[in-house]
Protein backbone atom coordinates (compact mmCIF):
# COMPACT_ATOMS: atom_id res chain seq x y z
CA UNK A 1 0.00 0.00 0.00
CA UNK A 2 1.11 3.68 -0.38
CA UNK A 3 1.15 5.72 2.97
CA UNK A 4 1.73 8.85 3.67
CA UNK A 5 3.01 9.87 7.03
CA UNK A 6 3.25 14.16 8.39
CA UNK A 7 4.94 14.59 11.02
CA UNK A 8 8.77 14.45 12.42
CA UNK A 9 12.04 13.96 11.85
CA UNK A 10 14.58 13.67 14.90
CA UNK A 11 18.60 13.27 15.82
CA UNK A 12 19.01 11.16 18.27
CA UNK A 13 21.88 10.90 20.76
CA UNK A 14 21.29 7.66 22.22
CA UNK A 15 23.52 7.34 25.72
CA UNK A 16 23.13 3.62 27.29
CA UNK A 17 23.60 3.60 31.15
CA UNK A 18 23.65 1.04 33.92
CA UNK A 19 21.15 2.89 35.65
CA UNK A 20 19.20 6.77 35.14
CA UNK A 21 20.91 9.12 37.04
CA UNK A 22 20.39 11.09 39.53
CA UNK A 23 20.01 15.03 39.23
CA UNK A 24 23.28 16.31 38.96
CA UNK A 25 25.34 13.30 38.96
CA UNK A 26 27.72 12.86 36.68
CA UNK A 27 27.84 9.00 35.30
CA UNK A 28 29.69 7.23 32.34
CA UNK A 29 27.94 5.83 29.38
CA UNK A 30 28.27 2.15 28.28
CA UNK A 31 27.49 2.98 25.14
CA UNK A 32 26.13 5.75 22.13
CA UNK A 33 24.45 5.72 18.91
CA UNK A 34 23.66 8.70 17.45
CA UNK A 35 20.65 7.80 14.90
CA UNK A 36 17.66 9.25 12.95
CA UNK A 37 14.30 9.23 14.94
CA UNK A 38 11.30 11.17 15.32
CA UNK A 39 7.25 9.16 15.22
CA UNK A 40 6.15 9.97 11.68
CA UNK A 41 9.52 8.87 10.49
CA UNK A 42 9.92 6.10 12.63
CA UNK A 43 6.32 4.56 11.52
CA UNK A 44 7.34 4.76 8.12
CA UNK A 45 10.32 3.00 8.58
CA UNK A 46 8.47 -0.01 9.83
CA UNK A 47 5.93 0.19 7.71
CA UNK A 48 8.45 0.31 4.45
CA UNK A 49 10.21 -2.85 6.26
CA UNK A 50 6.63 -4.44 6.55
CA UNK A 51 6.15 -4.30 2.77
CA UNK A 52 4.60 -0.51 1.55
CA UNK A 53 5.50 2.31 -0.32
CA UNK A 54 6.13 5.13 1.99
CA UNK A 55 6.00 9.12 2.01
CA UNK A 56 7.26 11.19 4.60
CA UNK A 57 5.19 14.86 4.64
CA UNK A 58 7.73 16.73 7.17
CA UNK A 59 10.49 19.97 7.42
CA UNK A 60 14.42 18.98 7.47
CA UNK A 61 16.30 21.82 8.03
CA UNK A 62 19.65 23.03 5.91
CA UNK A 63 22.30 21.66 8.35
CA UNK A 64 24.83 18.98 8.26
CA UNK A 65 23.22 16.91 11.08
CA UNK A 66 19.82 16.74 8.44
CA UNK A 67 22.04 14.06 6.60
CA UNK A 68 21.73 11.28 9.17
CA UNK A 69 18.01 11.87 8.56
CA UNK A 70 18.27 11.58 4.66
CA UNK A 71 20.73 9.07 4.57
CA UNK A 72 18.85 6.71 7.25
CA UNK A 73 14.96 7.52 5.44
CA UNK A 74 16.58 6.90 1.75
CA UNK A 75 17.91 3.66 3.19
CA UNK A 76 14.83 2.15 4.16
CA UNK A 77 13.28 3.03 0.29
CA UNK A 78 11.32 6.29 2.61
CA UNK A 79 10.35 9.06 -0.42
CA UNK A 80 11.11 12.07 0.23
CA UNK A 81 9.32 14.23 -2.85
CA UNK A 82 7.20 15.80 -0.23
CA UNK A 83 9.77 17.20 2.54
CA UNK A 84 9.86 20.72 2.89
CA UNK A 85 14.12 22.30 2.94
CA UNK A 86 14.10 25.19 6.03
CA UNK A 87 17.14 27.54 5.14
CA UNK A 88 16.78 28.87 8.72
CA UNK A 89 16.18 26.57 11.54
CA UNK A 90 18.00 23.34 13.30
CA UNK A 91 17.97 19.54 13.26
CA UNK A 92 15.40 18.48 15.84
CA UNK A 93 17.40 17.20 18.54
CA UNK A 94 16.42 14.88 21.14
CA UNK A 95 19.08 13.55 23.96
CA UNK A 96 18.22 10.16 25.18
CA UNK A 97 18.91 8.23 28.39
CA UNK A 98 18.57 5.05 27.88
CA UNK A 99 18.59 2.61 31.19
CA UNK A 100 20.44 -0.68 31.29
CA UNK A 101 18.30 -2.22 33.89
CA UNK A 102 14.85 -1.02 33.09
CA UNK A 103 15.21 -0.54 29.30
CA UNK A 104 13.38 2.91 29.83
CA UNK A 105 14.62 5.70 27.87
CA UNK A 106 14.27 9.26 29.08
CA UNK A 107 14.12 11.84 26.42
CA UNK A 108 14.54 15.41 25.81
CA UNK A 109 13.87 17.15 23.02
CA UNK A 110 15.09 20.73 21.77
CA UNK A 111 13.33 22.27 18.09
CA UNK A 112 13.33 24.72 16.87
CA UNK A 113 12.12 24.69 13.22
CA UNK A 114 8.84 25.20 11.50
CA UNK A 115 6.23 22.42 11.19
CA UNK A 116 5.04 21.02 8.00
CA UNK A 117 1.85 23.40 6.99
CA UNK A 118 -1.29 23.22 5.81
CA UNK A 119 0.04 25.18 2.39
CA UNK A 120 2.91 22.59 2.15
CA UNK A 121 0.16 19.74 2.44
CA UNK A 122 -1.80 21.09 0.11
CA UNK A 123 0.52 20.25 -2.90
CA UNK A 124 0.21 16.76 -2.40
CA UNK A 125 -1.91 14.64 -4.54
CA UNK A 126 -3.53 12.05 -1.80
CA UNK A 127 -5.69 10.90 -3.96
CA UNK A 128 -2.44 8.74 -5.21
CA UNK A 129 -2.34 7.50 -0.75
CA UNK A 130 -4.33 4.51 0.29
CA UNK A 131 -3.71 5.85 3.72
CA UNK A 132 -2.43 9.26 5.19
CA UNK A 133 -1.11 9.20 9.07
CA UNK A 134 -0.61 12.76 10.88
CA UNK A 135 1.38 13.14 13.96
CA UNK A 136 -0.95 15.41 16.25
CA UNK A 137 1.39 18.68 16.46
CA UNK A 138 0.06 21.68 15.53
CA UNK A 139 -3.50 21.42 15.81
CA UNK A 140 -4.65 24.16 13.91
CA UNK A 141 -2.96 23.36 10.51
CA UNK A 142 -3.51 19.86 11.33
CA UNK A 143 -7.36 20.98 11.24
CA UNK A 144 -6.97 22.21 7.74
CA UNK A 145 -5.16 19.26 6.49
CA UNK A 146 -7.63 17.17 8.08
CA UNK A 147 -10.18 19.03 6.50
CA UNK A 148 -8.80 18.43 2.96
CA UNK A 149 -9.12 14.67 4.00
CA UNK A 150 -12.95 15.61 3.77
CA UNK A 151 -13.11 12.90 6.95
CA UNK A 152 -12.01 10.13 4.85
CA UNK A 153 -11.92 6.87 6.85
CA UNK A 154 -8.63 6.00 5.56
CA UNK A 155 -6.77 8.17 7.65
CA UNK A 156 -4.99 8.21 11.24
CA UNK A 157 -4.18 10.57 13.66
CA UNK A 158 -1.51 9.84 16.60
CA UNK A 159 -2.27 11.90 19.73
CA UNK A 160 1.18 11.17 21.89
CA UNK A 161 0.79 14.95 23.93
CA UNK A 162 -1.59 16.83 25.51
CA UNK A 163 -2.24 19.56 22.99
CA UNK A 164 -4.55 23.10 23.00
CA UNK A 165 -7.99 21.95 21.70
CA UNK A 166 -6.52 18.85 19.85
CA UNK A 167 -9.77 17.61 20.46
CA UNK A 168 -11.32 19.18 17.76
CA UNK A 169 -8.92 16.96 15.60
CA UNK A 170 -10.92 13.72 17.27
CA UNK A 171 -13.78 13.76 14.59
CA UNK A 172 -11.57 14.36 11.87
CA UNK A 173 -9.86 11.05 11.73
CA UNK A 174 -10.72 7.22 11.02
CA UNK A 175 -8.19 6.34 13.00
CA UNK A 176 -7.23 7.63 16.29
CA UNK A 177 -3.70 6.50 18.41
CA UNK A 178 -3.70 7.92 21.61
CA UNK A 179 -1.19 7.10 24.51
CA UNK A 180 -1.31 6.34 27.78
CA UNK A 181 0.03 10.06 28.35
CA UNK A 182 -2.78 11.47 26.66
CA UNK A 183 -5.33 9.21 28.65
CA UNK A 184 -3.41 9.58 32.26
CA UNK A 185 -3.70 13.22 31.36
CA UNK A 186 -7.36 13.18 31.17
CA UNK A 187 -7.42 11.10 34.34
CA UNK A 188 -7.79 7.78 33.67
CA UNK A 189 -5.85 4.83 34.79
CA UNK A 190 -6.09 2.36 31.32
CA UNK A 191 -7.73 2.47 28.18
CA UNK A 192 -11.06 1.19 28.64
CA UNK A 193 -11.93 3.60 31.23
CA UNK A 194 -10.64 6.24 29.03
CA UNK A 195 -12.39 5.25 25.98
CA UNK A 196 -15.96 5.45 27.35
CA UNK A 197 -15.41 8.47 28.76
CA UNK A 198 -14.91 9.90 25.25
CA UNK A 199 -18.56 9.91 24.64
CA UNK A 200 -19.55 12.25 21.70
CA UNK A 201 -16.02 13.82 21.26
CA UNK A 202 -15.19 10.84 18.74
CA UNK A 203 -18.10 9.71 15.34
CA UNK A 204 -19.49 6.64 15.98
CA UNK A 205 -17.86 4.09 13.94
CA UNK A 206 -13.79 5.52 14.55
CA UNK A 207 -11.13 3.14 15.29
CA UNK A 208 -9.18 3.83 18.43
CA UNK A 209 -6.36 2.42 20.18
CA UNK A 210 -4.20 3.62 23.36
CA UNK A 211 -1.22 2.19 23.99
CA UNK A 212 0.04 1.44 27.47
CA UNK A 213 3.55 0.02 27.73
CA UNK A 214 4.36 -3.04 29.68
CA UNK A 215 0.56 -3.49 30.34
CA UNK A 216 -0.22 -3.72 26.58
CA UNK A 217 -2.44 -2.03 24.70
CA UNK A 218 -6.66 -1.18 24.21
CA UNK A 219 -8.58 -0.12 21.08
CA UNK A 220 -12.19 0.21 20.13
CA UNK A 221 -13.38 -1.43 16.52
CA UNK A 222 -16.18 -0.33 14.39
CA UNK A 223 -18.88 -1.65 16.41
CA UNK A 224 -17.60 0.44 19.16
CA UNK A 225 -16.17 -2.57 20.95
CA UNK A 226 -13.59 -2.34 23.50
CA UNK A 227 -10.56 -5.25 23.27
CA UNK A 228 -7.24 -5.14 24.90
CA UNK A 229 -4.32 -7.13 24.32
CA UNK A 230 -1.71 -7.97 26.60
CA UNK A 231 2.35 -6.71 26.16
CA UNK A 232 4.35 -9.26 24.93
CA UNK A 233 7.74 -9.27 26.81
CA UNK A 234 10.67 -9.78 25.23
CA UNK A 235 13.33 -12.22 26.93
CA UNK A 236 15.39 -9.01 28.00
CA UNK A 237 14.08 -5.47 27.51
CA UNK A 238 17.06 -3.56 26.08
CA UNK A 239 15.55 -0.85 24.03
CA UNK A 240 12.30 0.76 24.53
CA UNK A 241 12.81 3.59 22.31
CA UNK A 242 10.18 4.10 19.64
CA UNK A 243 8.04 1.14 20.93
CA UNK A 244 4.68 3.48 20.18
CA UNK A 245 5.79 4.01 16.63
CA UNK A 246 6.67 0.34 16.21
CA UNK A 247 2.94 -0.49 17.68
CA UNK A 248 1.10 2.77 15.62
CA UNK A 249 3.01 1.11 12.79
CA UNK A 250 1.85 -2.60 13.25
CA UNK A 251 -1.76 -1.10 13.74
CA UNK A 252 -1.67 0.89 10.58
CA UNK A 253 -0.61 -2.24 8.44
CA UNK A 254 -3.21 -4.29 9.77
CA UNK A 255 -6.38 -1.60 9.10
CA UNK A 256 -4.78 -1.81 5.81
CA UNK A 257 -4.36 -5.31 5.77
CA UNK A 258 -8.09 -5.51 6.26
CA UNK A 259 -7.27 -7.73 9.46
CA UNK A 260 -9.83 -7.58 12.48
CA UNK A 261 -8.65 -5.63 15.61
CA UNK A 262 -8.66 -8.49 17.61
CA UNK A 263 -5.58 -9.56 15.84
CA UNK A 264 -4.28 -6.47 14.45
CA UNK A 265 -4.01 -5.58 18.30
CA UNK A 266 -2.13 -8.51 19.65
CA UNK A 267 -0.43 -8.33 16.71
CA UNK A 268 1.05 -4.60 17.43
CA UNK A 269 2.24 -5.49 20.59
CA UNK A 270 3.79 -8.48 19.45
CA UNK A 271 5.73 -6.54 17.00
CA UNK A 272 6.59 -3.48 19.73
CA UNK A 273 7.21 -5.84 22.41
CA UNK A 274 10.09 -7.77 20.34
CA UNK A 275 11.36 -4.52 19.12
CA UNK A 276 12.19 -3.77 23.09
CA UNK A 277 14.07 -7.29 22.76
CA UNK A 278 16.63 -5.31 20.00
CA UNK A 279 18.28 -2.27 19.95
CA UNK A 280 16.93 0.24 17.01
CA UNK A 281 13.91 -0.10 14.55
CA UNK A 282 15.27 -2.99 12.41
CA UNK A 283 12.79 -6.23 12.07
CA UNK A 284 15.59 -8.01 11.16
CA UNK A 285 17.90 -10.02 13.60
CA UNK A 286 20.57 -11.70 12.11
CA UNK A 287 19.46 -10.77 8.90
CA UNK A 288 16.68 -12.72 8.79
CA UNK A 289 12.77 -10.88 8.80
CA UNK A 290 11.16 -11.53 11.86
CA UNK A 291 8.01 -13.48 11.97
CA UNK A 292 6.08 -11.41 14.05
CA UNK A 293 2.14 -12.50 13.20
P1 LIG B 1 5.80 5.00 23.70
O1 LIG B 1 7.04 4.40 23.08
O2 LIG B 1 5.13 5.98 22.78
O3 LIG B 1 5.99 5.52 25.11
P2 LIG B 1 4.39 2.71 24.88
O4 LIG B 1 5.42 2.71 25.98
O5 LIG B 1 2.98 2.86 25.30
O6 LIG B 1 4.72 3.81 23.78
O7 LIG B 1 4.56 1.35 24.09
C1 LIG B 1 3.81 1.02 22.95
C2 LIG B 1 3.61 -0.49 22.91
O8 LIG B 1 4.91 -1.11 22.91
C3 LIG B 1 2.90 -1.05 24.13
O9 LIG B 1 1.49 -1.12 23.92
C4 LIG B 1 3.51 -2.44 24.26
O10 LIG B 1 2.82 -3.34 23.41
C5 LIG B 1 4.93 -2.25 23.73
N1 LIG B 1 5.87 -2.04 24.84
C6 LIG B 1 6.34 -0.85 25.33
N2 LIG B 1 7.20 -1.04 26.34
C7 LIG B 1 7.29 -2.38 26.50
C8 LIG B 1 8.03 -3.24 27.36
N3 LIG B 1 8.85 -2.76 28.31
N4 LIG B 1 7.88 -4.58 27.23
C9 LIG B 1 7.07 -5.10 26.28
N5 LIG B 1 6.34 -4.35 25.42
C10 LIG B 1 6.44 -3.02 25.53
C1 LIG C 1 10.46 8.13 19.91
C2 LIG C 1 10.80 9.49 19.32
C3 LIG C 1 12.29 9.72 19.23
C4 LIG C 1 12.37 11.22 19.19
C5 LIG C 1 11.23 11.64 20.11
C6 LIG C 1 10.53 12.88 19.63
O1 LIG C 1 9.08 7.94 19.91
O2 LIG C 1 10.21 9.67 18.07
O3 LIG C 1 12.89 9.07 18.14
O4 LIG C 1 13.57 11.74 19.62
O5 LIG C 1 10.34 10.55 20.18
O6 LIG C 1 9.53 13.29 20.54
Amino acid sequence: MRILAVGIATLDIVHLVEAYPAEDDEVRALGQRIVRGGNATNTLVVLSQLGHQCSWGGVLADTHDSRYILDDLANHNIDMSHVVCCKDGRTPLSCVVLSRQRGSRTIVHYRRLPEFSDKDFSGIDTDGFDWVHFEGRNVVQLGKMLQRMDGERNCSLEIEKPRQDIEALFSKAGLLMFSSGYARYRGFQNGAEFFSALGSQVRSGTLMTCAWGEQGAWGVDRSGAIHYSPAYLPHRTVDTLGAGDVFNAAIIHGVVSGDSMEKYLAAACRLAGEQCGRVGLSLRENGCPVDWK
